[in-house]
């Protein structure tokens, strides 16, 4: 089966065409980030203008990439919650209108299910990417899984395909809204994830011993605490390098991210870990990870690079799985700017 895969909720405007919910046959990606550089941060009548330029070139470049033509696609699955509403209608209205003249399934998709199916992917057909995270199958169920992009720090209990239970989210910022908070505050710019990543190697990760807001006892998250103590740091009289102070930030982002992800694993008795979102592009947290998974014998999943910030591609794999678990909804379904994936139990 070959689903062709629209993402357009921020500001990357993505399609993209995948077999069997496994292969991508092709991940176009038309990333307005340089634009909103400008404002430092996502301007949101901006990204649906954007949307709108561009979304047929990209439609075209990703069929010719494939070597596809609309009579091979034999789904549509496209983000239609939660994301920018303006943004997210170019999207879907146009899934909407492919659907209808290809006479086509046309699958609404929820943003972090999609992130969590990049997990499902395979870079290219067989042999499996060396890249493609700590094991060399896909993911599968049951899990814990930790979402952590610029909106979202949400864990999550796996338990099969649209079977999820919400453990925790974060009580204030995301964890990349943390990294792009903090980058601001650094003067490392926008998106603040690669720049402080790129920033911190050199640094001294034990620099500063920034507060970890552990929260025992609960899934929860908390990272403003964190984000004033980078402002403090940057006022003190011996002022640090940034390199320090940014690796110092990275490993207490990174330190409890990892450590209560496992404890959740733990705690729940599944075997498997997944990571997703953006911030799962972090390289420290990918390195942590796998050694304190590792170590607790729990095999840890996470895609490659390219797939973990937002990607039509992942959204493709989980249209996939809808159809296949004979999820299907008609061409009239609605597009919401917020709505959990999951609730808490
Ligand atoms: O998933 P995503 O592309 O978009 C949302 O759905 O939010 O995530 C974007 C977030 C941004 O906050 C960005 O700073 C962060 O992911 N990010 C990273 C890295 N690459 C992207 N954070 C830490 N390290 C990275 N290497
Ligand atoms: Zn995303």
């Amino acid at each position: 089966m070959i689903v062709f895969g629209i993402e357009t909720s921020c500001d990357e405007t993505s399609a993209a065409v995948v077999k069997d919910g496994r292969v991508l046959l092709s991940n176009i990606v038309a990333s307005q980030m340089e634009e909103h550089a400008l404002y430092g941060g996502v301007v949101p009548e901006l990204a649906s203008r954007r949307h709108v330029e561009v979304l047929i070139p990209v439609f075209r470049q990703a069929l010719a990439e494939a070597g596809c033509t609309w009579a091979d696609i034999d789904a549509i699955a496209v983000t239609n919650r939660p994301g920018l509403l303006g943004a997210l209608l170019v999207g879907t209205s146009a899934a909407k209108a492919l659907g209808m003249a290809l006479k086509k399934p046309v699958v609404p998709v929820h943003h972090i299910e999609a992130h969590l199916y990049a997990n499902w992917l395979n870079t290219m057909a067989p042999p499996p990417a060396p890249e493609f995270g700590g094991a060399s199958v896909r993911a599968d169920f049951p899990a814990v899984a930790l979402v952590v992009s610029g909106g979202h720090t949400d864990l999550f209990h796996l338990r099969g395909h649209g079977d999820y239970i919400l453990l925790g989210r974060t009580r204030d910022d995301a964890a990349g809204e943390a990294f792009d908070k903090c980058a601001r505050l650094m003067g490392l710019g926008y998106p603040g994830g690669p720049a402080v990543q790129k920033a911190a190697e050199g640094g001294n990760p034990k620099a500063i011993t920034f507060p970890r807001a552990l929260l025992q006892g609960s899934h929860e998250f908390s990272f403003s605490g964190l984000k004033t103590s980078v402002r403090y740091a940057l006022q003190g009289e011996n002022l640090p390098s940034i390199s320090d102070i940014a690796a110092s930030f990275q490993e207490a982002v990174v330190d409890v991210l990892s450590k209560k992800t496992i404890a959740a694993a733990k705690e729940l008795g599944v075997e498997r870990v997944l990571l997703a979102g953006g911030v799962s592009a972090n390289t420290r947290l990918r390195e942590v990870m796998q050694e304190r998974c590792d170590k607790a014998g729990l095999t840890l999943f996470y895609p490659p690079v390219a797939l973990c910030t937002d990607n039509a591609a992942m959204i493709a794999c989980a249209g996939y799985w809808h159809l296949q678990n004979g999820r299907t909804a008609t061409l009239d379904f609605e597009t919401r700017a917020s709505e959990p994936l999951a609730r808490v139990q």
